[in-house]
C-alpha cells in the first residue's frame, strides 16, 4: 500500500536535505521584514514569527461596497451576532475596493521545473485555516491582464507554466483573534511543489496584526458625538446646545460625526457604547490599518449596534463582545471604563511598545470577560485594573486621564482628579471674603426631565455658597473618601508608570455622594448601575468635572464648562483647570454639558469620541 501523499511529502521534506534537492528549491516570501514590499529580503528568518520580525496580516473586516445589511428580508433587525457576522472577508471575494486590506505574499519563479511539476500552496495548522482567506492573482495568459483574485485551498494546483512565472498572493483574515487560547493570529503558508519524483516543501510564518486602543499621544482625525435624535426626544434641545458647543470648540480642526440610527434616542454617551481600535501592517507607502470599533460589551444597549449600522464601512470593521458575559447594560461594560495608557517601560522594565489598557473593577467586580480576553488576546496592550466602584457609575475617565507633554520623557504624563486642590480654591476664595458667594455659577434652564437623575435643585440656589459647602461635614467626608481611591489608584499607577509625583497633574475636583438604591431596569433587564457595596459609598462630580473632557492631540482640550464660583468676574475653577492644562500646552475650549451630561451622570468625554490616528506598532517592537 502507497504511503498517504501528505505523509510522504512530509518524509521526504523531513529527511532529504534541501542541498540535495538538486534545482528544485520552491521559495515563498511574505514581507517578513516589514519594509513593505515583498522581494529577496524577506527569505531570511522567515518561518519564525516574531514581534520584531515577521509577515503581518489584516482583519478585513470593513464593508467596502456597503453590502451588509441590518435588517433581514421582513424587516426584522438581525441578532448582534448577523448583524456582526458580514463583512468583506465573510465571503470568498476580493474585490478591488478591498484588495489594499490583504496581505501580499508570492512565490518566486521556478524557471526549471518539468513540464510535469504540480503545485499547492495551503495554510496550517488546520483549525487557523479557516480563519483565513488566500488568493492568487489569476492571470490571463490571453491577454496578459490579471482579471481576478481567485481563492486558493488544498484543492487548487498550480501547473508548470504558473509556477515557472512565479504566483502573486493575497492573505486577509475573516476574523478577529477573540481568544487566544483558541487561535493567536498565527498562520503557516506552505508552498510544495512536487516535480517528478521530488516532493519540497517551504512556507513563511505570518500573524494576524493585534486590535489595538488609541492613545492620547494620537491625534483625533474625526470627533464623535450622537443626535440623539428628534425635538420629541427627552433632552433633545439640549443635546443640539451641547452639540454646537462642541462643534465650536473643535473649530473645524476635524469633521463631527454624529451617530444617528439608533431607536434608543436617549442613549447620548458617544464614550461608552464603542471603543475605538485599530488594526494595521507595513504597506508600500506606510502602514495600511483598518479601524476596529469595538461594540461594548452591553448587548442590549442598543445604540452600539451603530458601529455597525453607521460606522462600519471601507476601513472601518466592528468587534461584537461574544455571548456570555456582557449581557445587558451594566455600566462596568462602558467604553468610558477603557481607557488607553501611552508607551512606556515600567519601573520593573516591561516594555509597552504601543501602551497599554486601563481599566476599572467594581469592588472586586471584572468588566466582561469577553472584552478583557479580547484585549488580552491581542497580546500587547493586557489590561491594567484600578478600583472604580466608589464612583455612581464607575469609570476610569472620571478619575484619570493621559496627557502628552514632551515635559517628562516618557512624552506622556497622568492627570488626576483631585479634591484637595478643589477644596483649597474654595478655601482661598473664603478667606479672602468671598464665602457668600454662590457655589454654582449656573443659571440656565434647568427643568428637570426623566433622565435629569443626578440634577439637584438646591445645588443652584443662591444660598449655597462657598462658605455652607465649606461648612458642611458630609461634603468633607465625601471628598476624604473619594481622595483615598485617588490616592490609592495613582500609587498604583506610579509603582507601574515612571513618573515622578511631580509630573502629575492635579485637576481641580469635586465629589458629592449619589449612592442610591438603583431600581431594577422597567425591561426587567441586568440593573445597568451596580447597587452600593456595603459600607461603600457611590460619587460622582460636584461641579462639572473638568478631567472628563476630549483630548483632541493637537493642542486643544474639549472641556465641560465648570460653573464654577465666580469671584471678582472669574470663575475660579475655570481659571485653576487652564493652568493645570497650560502646564502641558494645551487651552482648554469650554462647553455647556451641565443639562445635557453632568445631572445625568457624565461630561463631555462621555458624551464624546475620538477616531484617531493609526500607527505603525510595529516600530516599536
Ligand atoms: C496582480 O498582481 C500584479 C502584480 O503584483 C498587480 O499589478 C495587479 O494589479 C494584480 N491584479 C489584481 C487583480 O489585483
Ligand atoms: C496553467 O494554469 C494557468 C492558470 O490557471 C492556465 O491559464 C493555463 O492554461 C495552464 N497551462 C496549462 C499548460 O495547462
Ligand atoms: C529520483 O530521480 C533522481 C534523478 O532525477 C534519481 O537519481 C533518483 O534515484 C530518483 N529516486 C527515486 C526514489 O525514484
Ligand atoms: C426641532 O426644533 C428646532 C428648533 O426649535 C426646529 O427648528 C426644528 O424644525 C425642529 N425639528 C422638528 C423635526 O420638529
Ligand atoms: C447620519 O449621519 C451621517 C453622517 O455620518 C449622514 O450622512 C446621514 O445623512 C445622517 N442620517 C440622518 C438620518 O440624519
Ligand atoms: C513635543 O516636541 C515635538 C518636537 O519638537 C513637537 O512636534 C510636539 O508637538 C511636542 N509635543 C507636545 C505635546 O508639546
Ligand atoms: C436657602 O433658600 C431656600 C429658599 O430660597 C430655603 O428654603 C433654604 O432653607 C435656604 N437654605 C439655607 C441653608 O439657608
Ligand atoms: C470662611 O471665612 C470666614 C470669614 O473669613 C471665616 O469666618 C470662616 O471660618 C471661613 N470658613 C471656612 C470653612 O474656612
Amino acid at each position: 500500500m502507497a504511503p498517504p501523499r501528505q505523509l510522504l511529502s512530509l518524509l521526504l521534506l523531513w529527511w532529504i536535505p534541501s542541498t540535495t534537492a538538486g534545482p528544485l528549491r520552491p521559495r515563498i516570501l511574505a514581507d517578513t521584514n516589514r519594509d513593505g514590499v515583498v522581494n529577496q529580503r524577506d527569505d531570511a528568518g522567515k518561518q519564525h514569527w516574531t514581534p520584531g520580525r515577521g509577515a503581518i496580516f489584516l482583519p478585513n473586516i470593513g464593508d467596502s461596497s456597503h453590502r451588509c445589511p441590518v435588517a433581514d428580508l421582513t424587516g426584522k433587525p438581525l441578532s448582534n451576532h448577523e448583524l456582526s457576522s458580514c463583512h468583506d472577508s465573510s465571503g470568498d471575494l476580493l474585490p478591488p475596493s478591498s484588495t489594499r486590506y490583504a496581505a501580499p505574499l508570492l512565490t518566486l519563479p521556478l524557471p526549471h521545473v518539468s513540464d510535469e511539476a504540480e503545485g499547492r500552496i495551503y495554510t496550517e495548522p488546520a483549525h487557523a485555516s479557516n480563519r483565513v482567506r488566500l488568493f492568487w492573482n489569476e492571470t490571463d495568459v490571453m491577454t496578459g491582464y490579471s482579471s481576478v483574485w481567485a481563492v486558493v485551498n488544498r484543492q487548487v494546483t498550480f501547473n508548470a507554466t504558473t509556477l515557472r512565472k512565479g504566483i502573486s498572493l493575497a492573505l486577509d483574515g475573516r476574523e478577529l483573534v477573540t481568544d487566544s487560547k483558541v487561535w493567536d493570529g498565527s498562520i503557516t503558508v506552505v508552498f510544495e511543489v512536487t516535480d517528478r519524483n521530488r516532493t519540497v516543501r517551504d512556507s513563511v510564518a505570518m500573524k494576524q496584526a493585534p486590535v489595538l486602543l488609541h492613545h492620547h499621544l494620537q491625534r483625533a482625525e474625526v470627533v464623535l458625538s450622537s443626535a440623539a435624535g428628534d425635538n420629541r426626544t427627552i433632552g433633545s434641545a439640549w443635546q443640539a446646545h451641547f452639540l454646537r458647543g462642541v462643534e465650536d470648540a473643535v473649530g473645524g480642526d476635524m469633521p463631527v460625526v454624529l451617530f444617528n440610527q439608533t431607536t434608543d434616542r436617549t442613549d447620548i454617551w458617544a464614550q461608552d457604547f464603542l471603543e475605538p481600535g485599530y488594526a494595521s501592517m507595513p504597506g508600500p507607502e506606510g502602514p495600511v490599518s483598518i479601524r476596529v470599533l469595538l461594540r461594548s460589551a452591553q448587548s442590549t444597549r442598543e445604540a452600539g449596534r451603530q458601529v455597525f449600522s453607521q460606522l462600519r464601512s471601507a476601513g472601518i470593521g466592528g468587534f461584537q463582545p461574544g455571548p456570555g458575559s456582557g449581557f445587558g447594560w451594566e455600566e462596568i461594560n462602558s467604553g468610558g471604563n477603557i481607557e488607553t495608557i501611552p508607551p512606556y517601560t515600567s519601573r520593573s522594565g516591561k516594555r509597552w511598545p504601543t501602551g497599554r489598557v486601563v481599566m476599572g473593577t467594581h469592588f472586586g467586580t471584572y468588566p466582561a470577560e469577553s472584552m478583557t480576553t479580547f484585549l488580552r488576546s491581542q497580546g500587547t496592550q493586557t489590561p491594567l485594573f484600578i478600583e472604580a466602584g466608589w464612583l455612581v457609575i464607575g469609570h476610569v475617565d472620571e478619575m484619570v486621564q493621559f496627557l502628552p507633554t514632551n515635559a517628562t520623557s516618557l512624552g506622556f504624563t497622568v492627570a488626576i482628579a483631585d479634591t484637595t486642590a478643589a477644596i483649597s480654591l474654595l478655601r482661598t476664595a473664603n478667606a479672602s471674603g468671598h464665602g457668600d458667594t454662590p457655589f454654582l455659577s449656573y443659571t440656565g434652564d434647568a427643568t428637570p426631565d426623566e433622565l435629569t437623575v443626578f440634577l439637584d435643585p438646591n445645588m443652584l440656589l443662591p444660598n449655597t455658597t462657598i462658605s455652607t459647602v465649606l461648612a458642611d461635614p458630609t461634603f468633607h467626608e465625601t471628598q476624604v473618601y473619594a481622595q483615598k481611591y485617588l490616592d490609592q489608584n495613582l500609587r498604583l499607577l506610579l509603582r507601574e508608570i515612571p513618573l515622578q509625583e511631580n509630573d502629575i497633574l492635579r485637576v481641580p475636583t469635586l465629589f458629592k455622594d449619589a449612592t442610591y438604591p438603583w431600581p431594577a431596569m422597567p425591561d426587567g433587564l441586568p440593573r445597568r448601575l451596580n447597587l452600593p457595596h456595603p459600607g461603600e459609598k457611590q460619587l460622582k462630580a460636584m461641579v462639572p468635572q473638568a478631567l472628563n473632557g476630549l483630548v483632541l492631540g493637537n493642542g486643544k482640550y474639549v472641556a465641560p464648562k465648570q460653573w464654577g464660583p465666580v469671584v471678582q468676574g472669574r470663575d475660579i475653577f475655570a481659571d485653576a483647570v487652564e493652568k493645570v492644562y497650560a502646564k502641558v500646552g494645551m487651552q482648554v475650549k469650554w462647553v455647556d454639558d451641565y443639562m445635557t451630561h453632568h445631572v445625568r451622570g457624565g461630561e463631555v468625554h462621555c458624551g464624546t469620541n475620538a477616531l484617531r490616528e493609526m500607527g505603525a506598532w510595529w516600530e516599536g517592537e
